[in-house]
C-alpha cells in the first residue's frame, strides 16, 4: 500500500512546502469555502495533466482556474461591465465566472480544454487566499475527489484514492458552502446559469436580472456535453499510421512511421500524462500549417489515452453548426 497523503496544518513553512511542490509541477489538495481543490499550476501544461489522471476524469472538462482577486483574474480574462459587478459584487466567493480568455496569460490549453474562454473565481477561504499568495499565480482545481465520488468538504476525505502526484493535504476545517461555486457565462451577450451552486440564482439575477438556461448541449454538468468543443480547422483523420499527401500528422511513441508530412509526436517516450499535456496546443499548431487534414497515429486506451481518445473522437466528428 501507498504512503497517505500527509494532511498538514498550513502555517507558513508548510504553506512554503506547498507552493514549492506546485512550482515543481505536483499537485496539493487545498480547501476552499464550497468544496476541497485539487490545485496544479494552470501554466504547466504536465501539472494539470497530472490532475485529469489523478481524478481519473475520463473526459478533459475544462477546469476552473483560481486567482487571488479580481486584479489577477483580469490578467487571464476579459471582463464586460456586468462581469465587473458580479466579480466586485461576490468575489471572493462561491461564484465562478466564464469569460473571455487573454491568451497571452498563459494559461494551459488542456485547462480550458482548448477553448477560448476561461473560468475564473477567487476563492474566499483564508488558506485558499494564503496558498494563492505564496505560490503567486493561478491554480486550476477541480474538486478533490476521484471521478464520480462525492465532492469532499473536510480535509479527510480530500485526497482519497487520489495517487501519488499529490503532495499534500493542507487541512482548512470542514467547507462553510460544502456545494461547488455557481458558475455563470454568457450567451450572445446574456447571461446564462451554467451551474447552480453555492452562490444562489436569486441572489446573482438581483443585479444581472433573470438568468438564462444554457442550450442543452452546454450543460457542463454533464461530462463531454459542453456545446463548444475545441474543434480544428481541419479534419481529423484517426487511428492511422500513413498520413496521405497533404495532411498533417500527429504522432505517439517512440517509432513513428517516418513520413515526410509535418508531423509532432505528443510523447516520443509513450508517456500519456505528456501526451494530455501536449494535445490542444499539438492539435492547434497542426491546424495551423494548413494540412488538408491531420492525421493521428492510435493512441493507446489506459489511463488518460481514454481521456485524449475521447476528446479526438469529438474533434473528429462532423460538425453540427
Ligand atoms: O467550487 C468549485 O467551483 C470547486 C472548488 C474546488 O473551487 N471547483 C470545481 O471545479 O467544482 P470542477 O472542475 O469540478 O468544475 C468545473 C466546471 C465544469 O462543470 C466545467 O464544465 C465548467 O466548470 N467550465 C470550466 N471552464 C469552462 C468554460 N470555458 N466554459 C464552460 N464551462 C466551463
Ligand atoms: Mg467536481
Amino acid at each position: 500500500m501507498r504512503d497517505p497523503i500527509p494532511i498538514v496544518i498550513p502555517d507558513s513553512l508548510q504553506l512554503d512546502d506547498a507552493a514549492d511542490a506546485l512550482r515543481a509541477g505536483r499537485l496539493v489538495v487545498f480547501p476552499t469555502e464550497t468544496v476541497y481543490g485539487l490545485g496544479a499550476d494552470a501554466k504547466q501544461e504536465k501539472a494539470v495533466a497530472r490532475v485529469f489522471a489523478a481524478k481519473g476524469r475520463p473526459h478533459f472538462n475544462p477546469l476552473i482556474v483560481h486567482v487571488q482577486d479580481v486584479s489577477a483574474a483580469r490578467q487571464i480574462a476579459r471582463f464586460d461591465p456586468m462581469a465587473e459587478r458580479l466579480a466586485f459584487t461576490f468575489w471572493p466567493g462561491p461564484l465562478t465566472l466564464v469569460l473571455e480568455m487573454r491568451p497571452e496569460a498563459g494559461i494551459s490549453a488542456l485547462a480550458t480544454a482548448g477553448l477560448d474562454t476561461v473560468a475564473v473565481r477567487v476563492p474566499a477561504h483564508p488558506v485558499a487566499q494564503a496558498l494563492l499568495m505564496q505560490f503567486g499565480g493561478p491554480l486550476v482545481a477541480p474538486s478533490a475527489n476521484p471521478s464520480g465520488r462525492v465532492s469532499p468538504t473536510r480535509a479527510e476525505h480530500a485526497a482519497e484514492g487520489l495517487g501519488p502526484d499529490v503532495a499534500m493535504t493542507l487541512d482548512g476545517g470542514p467547507s462553510a458552502v460544502g456545494l461547488e461555486s455557481t458558475i455563470v457565462g454568457w450567451d450572445m451577450g446574456e447571461p446564462v446559469l451554467l451551474r447552480p451552486g453555492g452562490l444562489p440564482r436569486e441572489v446573482i439575477e438581483r443585479l444581472t436580472g433573470p438568468l438564462k438556461s444554457p442550450r442543452l448541449s452546454a450543460q457542463p454538468n454533464a461530462p463531454g456535453q459542453l456545446a463548444s468543443h475545441y474543434a480544428p480547422r481541419a479534419h481529423l483523420r484517426l487511428n492511422t499510421t500513413a498520413p496521405l499527401v497533404s495532411e498533417a500528422f500527429l504522432t505517439f511513441g517512440p517509432s513513428p512511421p517516418s513520413t515526410s508530412a509535418p508531423t509532432l509526436n505528443l510523447s516520443p517516450s509513450g508517456d500519456l500524462i505528456e501526451a494530455a499535456a501536449n494535445l490542444f496546443a499539438y492539435l492547434r499548431a497542426l491546424d495551423a500549417s494548413r494540412a488538408s487534414a491531420i492525421a493521428v497515429m492510435p493512441i493507446p486506451t489506459g489511463g488518460l489515452g481514454e481521456a485524449i481518445n475521447d476528446r479526438l473522437a469529438r474533434a473528429a466528428a462532423p460538425r453540427t453548426d
